[in-house]
């Protein structure tokens, strides 16, 4: 038992803590998923269009919400967690977290214009920049790349692909920060593993940015 003035010291997860002899309701158990977003999903909880959201995916008796968004026509990796202290770090922009897309766009990229593409552009809310570029595959009529964007401004990726002068067919986020998509299906759900929720951690730690985030 801890008591009022041992509190501060105490870890909720772990101790049970008692203020003016009422012992507090034990913390909610935290859960991490990754959901594999399939188009045409909204990332929100509930839509008054009564039109499919990500909560429909992942169904685990609590309330989760997803770690920033990804737009009703792009598809791929999305956190949902009641964690809400490492959701506020994951999205703060100090840490800068790289988010991974594979996005097919209209027309052929030539190897010889990924400079243009790495050197960033201004959209109408400011500079862009990717801080990796990758060419996957490149046709007459389609192209994909792999695009790495450290903020999560919106349509940012669409918007930045149309600044280049090729428009986004198809977006896919492959990862964020060190979570992977991986092999998992599309509409597929899985918890993510003690591992990957350390280094979620890790990745937002004091040291990783060195100021604190209130
Ligand atoms: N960039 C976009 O254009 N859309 C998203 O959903 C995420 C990044």
């Amino acid at each position: 038992m801890v008591t009022r003035n041992q509190a501060t010291l105490a870890d909720p997860d772990v101790d049970r803590i008692a203020v003016d002899g009422r012992q507090l309701p034990p913390p909610e158990a935290k859960h991490y998923l990754l959901v594999n977003k399939p188009r045409g999903y909204v990332t929100t909880l509930a839509d008054p269009q009564g039109r499919p959201v990500v909560a429909d995916l992942a169904d685990v008796g609590a309330r989760l919400y997803p770690v920033g968004r990804l737009d009703r026509d792009v598809e791929g990796l999305l956190l949902l967690t009641n964690d809400g202290a490492l959701t506020h770090r994951l999205l703060h922009p100090r840490y800068a977290l790289p988010r991974v897309y594979e996005a097919d766009v209209e027309g052929r990229v030539a190897p010889g214009a990924l400079g243009r593409w790495r050197r960033g552009t201004v959209l109408d809310d400011g500079p862009a920049k990717p801080v990796a570029v990758e060419l996957v595959h490149s046709s007459a009529g389609r192209s994909r790349l792999r695009l790495t964007f450290t903020e999560g401004r919106k349509h940012e990726v669409k918007r930045y692909c149309e600044a280049l002068g090729h428009r986004v067919v198809r977006l896919r986020r492959i990862a964020f920060g060190p979570v992977a998509l991986g092999g998992l299906a599309p509409g597929a759900v899985r918890r993510l593993t003690p591992r990957e929720v350390a280094a979620l951690r890790a990745a937002v730690a004091e040291h990783a940015g060195g100021r604190r985030v209130s």
